[in-house]
């Protein structure tokens, strides 16, 4: 180790939000080391504070202004991730105490801007980095951090293309752009050469994966179509085939999917390769048609069940898990109690329920937030009640 690594500051990731960000955060603290930072156990302990935030919902950004504005003796404090996207420029004037801002596409450029911050504070002070739309460098899933010494999160996709009218995703990820398959296989050979044993392949919308670009390999066989030179699009179940492949490898699991890219060839290869975990999260976000199609959400309540039915039936023993949102705008008792039937149908192993909180940039934005704060909680206690006991009910049966 030289004198200039020594001097280097210690840095502390905060993390807030989804696996996501978790793996955004190990993707910042690996290429911090590979420039000499090191990595501060605790805030206390760091000289340099990144907050990675998720605007996902309101609460999550809430807990983010009030811890920022508890670090006044830093050498930098910085936000990163969906707030800096959300906020931009906003963040300086409600926490001065900021000094960099950096969106999600831009995480690579850490390292630079810290440097640079750190010779010349007041050159560099309060500047925001944020491009929109581009896919990230290759070479940044590649420094080999992971934080478990077992498991790895392998990003497949970055941002998400859906609109549900309620989410801000779309806007501060930017539309869905899908990774090379051949770096993601890649990363998983780089992952277990290191020990890993387990991976859980991320993308906001996982099964809505295509990577158009590949070409497949000139073939011995006779048949002309094999040796097409055509691109040829390698999708999400194709994918999940050769990782199972991948050799060394004991486990893998997909967060999160979307039931209108969900199909039938997804749940035969969850029910017959051999490591992939038999664990679906398949959010449905609400019982009612009239509510999932304010939310665009893309299906209707039967379209769902069907989808259930058919994992149920195909993938013996699977898990299946889901997200609800009550109190979305126009949400009646009627409504209400669709979604509250089809939680008692679907029989979940877990449910997270989530209050509605509007959402800037997003469509539902513009709808009037008319459920109160009260009915929301009263709606969000019954589903939660409802959810403990199917939960109960089936580990009792599943010992
Ligand atoms: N309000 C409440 N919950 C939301 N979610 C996304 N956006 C909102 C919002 N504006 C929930 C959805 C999603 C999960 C990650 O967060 O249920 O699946
Ligand atoms: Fe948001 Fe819908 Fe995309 Fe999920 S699928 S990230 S809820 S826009």
């Amino acid at each position: 180790m030289n004198d200039k690594e020594v001097t280097k500051e210690k840095v502390f990731i905060r993390t807030f939000g989804c696996q996501m960000n978790v793996r955004d955060s190990e993707v910042i603290c690996g290429l911090l080391k590979e420039e000499g930072y090191k990595i501060a156990d605790d805030t206390q302990d760091a000289d340099i504070v990144l907050f990675n935030t998720c605007s996902v919902r309101q609460h999550a950004e809430e807990r983010v202004w009030s811890e920022i504005g508890r670090y006044k003796n830093k050498k930098i404090i910085g936000v990163v991730g969906c707030m800096a996207s959300n906020y931009k420029e906003k963040i300086f004037e409600r926490a001065p105490n900021v000094s960099l801002v950096v969106g999600p596409q831009d995480i690579h450029k850490i390292p630079e801007i810290i440097k640079v911050l750190t010779e010349d504070k007041v050159l560099f002070e309060r500047k925001i980095w944020e491009t929109d739309g581009e896919l990230r460098p290759a070479e940044i899933y590649h420094t080999g951090f992971y934080q478990d010494k077992e498991h790895a999160y392998v990003v497949i996709s970055e941002g998400c293309s859906n609109y549900c009218s309620y989410c801000v995703v779309p806007y501060v990820r930017s539309a869905l752009r899908n990774r090379n398959y051949k770096d993601i296989l890649k990363e998983i050979e780089e992952a277990l050469d290191r020990g890993i044993t387990k991976i859980t392949l991320l993308g906001q919308n996982v099964n809505a994966y295509q990577d158009t670009g590949h070409k497949p390999q000139a073939t011995s066989s006779p048949k002309p179509a094999a040796c097409s030179l055509q691109p040829q699009t390698l999708n999400f179940v194709k994918l999940l085939e050769m990782v199972n492949k991948i050799m060394g490898l004991k486990e893998f699991s997909f967060i999160t999917s979307h039931p209108k890219d969900t199909s039938l060839d997804l749940f035969k290869v969850m029910a017959d390769s051999g490591k992939l975990k038999k664990y679906l999260h398949l959010p449905v976000q609400s019982g009612s048609d009239k509510i999932l199609r304010l939310m665009n959400r893309g299906y209707t309540k039967k379209f769902y069940l069907d989808l259930v039915h058919n994992y149920r039936k195909m993938v013996k023993d699977g898990v299946l898990t889901t997200d609800i949102i009550v109190g979305f705008p126009t949400e009646n008792e009627e409504d209400f109690q669709e979604t509250y039937d089809l939680v008692k149908k679907i029989e979940c192993d877990a449910a997270y329920i989530f209050k509605y909180s509007p959402r800037p940039h997003t469509e539902a934005v513009k709808f009037v937030d008319d459920i109160s704060r009260a009915e929301k909680e009263r709606r969000h206690r019954l589903i939660l009640e409802l959810q403990k006991e199917i939960s109960k009910k089936k580990s009792v049966k599943s010992k």
